[in-house]
């Protein structure tokens, strides 16, 4: 029997965060060694050696808490972006500067929207929050901004767009975004999440940075954690203006950020040799993949980020699970019979191809 005193019924409707399963809790379920992840979109080249060296020497100061404002690493970026440091803040993952937005923005009986499927977060940040929301389906594997727009209400305070979109890797075009940013009420928060930006490569990819004198209230969302190679350390930012910087920091927690992840994150960023051949290899092995996938029969949507999402034509779970007993990795979506697939090293990417002709001849 429930208890409503207990929680609020949101959150006793929702379900733990299914995880891509660590490599060693993989190995011990099913006793297989070597096993491989392409389930999280993590960069397969790891850490920049800058990165690692930081880290190192910044751990003899672990009896010290980190600068809770993470100032060195915002002044760089505030450099690199050219936008003024009160309007940077730093989050544990971007997953927090998102969950950050909403509490500071939206409030009971308002309303949010995000496409569907999209990043999972934005369902449960809401559901945590107790805040309505509408979960607009894609068209065509792509945010349907048309539908989306209709769905906003005089309650609606929040729309998330990821861009490009997890799990499907589709992007939403500049002058479509454009649109939206005109056109949308601007009483409404419109928050960008570019967590694969980098690896974007479209002509059309829009920077949603650069489109911030389109709209006041318009928050961009970035994260170490992928093509920085750093998601253990846990560390995202987001850009907006100023006002609604302070007023995130007044919810934000403040050590969110340890130092490790605040010294890697800025050696990272001066890494521009490890970004350029993180973005090679994915475009390399990303389009290697999708031929290959396509030469097994099967449907690849066109990916600007760091994954495959592939329409397997059949049950997509049973796939899955032989995968796993053969110690490949990846990720079930919500669609029936779709497989998210992260671009891992060229030798990954064989095994899995091996594997999945293997359980697909089955
Ligand atoms: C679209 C999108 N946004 C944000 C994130 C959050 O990443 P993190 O909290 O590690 O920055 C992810 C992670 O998978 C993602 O796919």
């Amino acid at each position: 029997m429930v208890d409503m005193n207990l929680v609020i019924p949101s959150i006793e409707q929702m379900a733990p965060y299914e995880a891509g399963k660590p490599l060693a809790t993989l190995e011990r379920e099913l006793g297989v060694s070597n096993a491989i992840k392409l389930a999280s979109n993590e960069n397969p080249l790891g850490p920049s050696p800058r990165a690692l060296q930081a880290m190192l020497k910044a751990m003899h100061d672990s009896h010290r808490y980190p600068d809770a404002a993470a100032w060195a690493l915002r002044e760089r970026l505030s450099e690199r972006l050219g936008m003024p440091m009160n309007e940077i803040i730093h989050g544990n993952g971007s997953s927090e500067v998102l969950e950050l937005a909403l509490r500071t923005f939206v409030g009971q009986g308002q309303h949010v929207i995000f496409a569907e499927p999209s990043f999972v977060m934005y369902r449960m940040i809401c559901m945590a929050a107790g805040v309505a929301f509408t979960a607009v389906p894609l068209r065509d594997l792509t945010h349907d901004l048309e539908a989306m727009t209709a769905a906003i209400t005089p309650k609606t305070r929040m729309i998330f767009i990821a861009n490009p979109n997890n799990p499907t890797g589709t992007y939403v075009a500049r002058a479509a975004l454009e649109q939206l940013l005109r056109n949308v009420d601007p009483e409404v928060v419109v928050v960008v999440d570019e967590a694969y930006t980098e690896y974007a490569e479209a002509p059309d990819f829009p920077n949603a940075l650069s489109l911030r004198g389109l709209r006041e209230r318009l928050i961009v969302t970035r994260t170490f954690s992928k093509i920085y190679g750093l998601a253990a350390q846990r560390i995202g930012y987001a850009v907006g203006p100023a006002p609604m910087i302070d007023y995130m920091n007044r919810v934000r927690p403040p050590f969110n950020v340890g130092t490790l992840g605040q010294v890697a994150a800025l050696a990272a960023l001066d890494d521009e040799e490890h970004v350029r051949a993180s973005q090679e290899l994915n475009q390399d092995e990303r389009t290697r993949l999708q031929n290959a996938l396509t030469s097994l029969g099967l449907a690849c949507a066109p990916s600007q980020a760091n994954f495959v999402y592939v329409d397997c034509k059949r049950p997509a779970r049973p796939i899955y699970e032989s995968l796993l007993r053969k110690g490949v990795i990846v990720r079930p979506v919500p669609a029936a019979t779709a497989l998210r697939i992260t671009v891992g090293l060229p030798a990954e990417n064989y095994r899995l191809l091996a594997a999945l002709s293997e359980v697909l001849n089955a």
